[in-house]
């Protein structure tokens, strides 16, 4: 009875410190439906983006409490990204831009994943802060965030 509860114990522990592993699809549908899906969080994350660059241009005055709702949403939406990558689709030939490389280096595409949201974190302190001489750096870092992973792991 112990024994068990122990096992189980550290299984759950196992699960929350490792990550997710990649599984290879099953079939074409599932590479599909996959590879909609981790699209439509991007397009997402891409919908949150846009006042940012705006405001980095200067096209817009900067506003404090949208950088801050869209930096919170931006860190929620990265925080689904390793969930939604987990499906190694590389085996189908379905129309994307993910590199296939993706699930062969999961450790360091796990690691531009944290680089965004740590780009997010920092930007909500530096909005909720209010100094707009921090703004732009922070905006920066987010955009930066989408080319580091972008470059390596997206086809063009
Ligand atoms: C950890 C890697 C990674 C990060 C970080 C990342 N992306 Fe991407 N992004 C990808 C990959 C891979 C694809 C290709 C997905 C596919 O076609 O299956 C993609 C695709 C996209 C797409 C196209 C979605 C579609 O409908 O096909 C947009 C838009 C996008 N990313 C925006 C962004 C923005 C904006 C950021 C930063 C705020 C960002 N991404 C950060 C890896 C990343």
């Amino acid at each position: 009875m112990i024994k068990k509860t122990m096992a189980v114990l550290v299984g759950a522990a196992m699960l929350s410190t490792f990550s997710v592993f990649a599984e290879p699809a099953k079939s074409a549908k599932q590479a599909k439906g996959a590879t909609e899906y981790r699209q439509a969080l991007l397009t997402l994350v891409k919908s949150n983006v846009g006042a940012l660059g705006a405001m980095n241009k200067g096209v817009i005055p900067f506003n404090a409490e949208t950088l801050q709702t869209n930096a919170l949403r931006i860190e929620q939406l990265s925080l689904m990204l390793e969930d939604y990558f987990a499906t190694d689709t590389s085996g189908f030939n379905i129309e994307t831009a993910a590199l296939d490389k993706i699930w062969s280096s999961q450790s360091d595409f796990n690691d531009k994943i944290s680089a965004l949201t740590a780009a997010a974190v920092n930007l909500n302190k530096v909005a909720k802060a209010g100094d707009e001489s921090q703004f732009k750096p922070a905006i920066g870092q987010v955009f930066k965030s989408c080319k580091g992973c972008h470059d390596k792991y997206k086809a063009d």
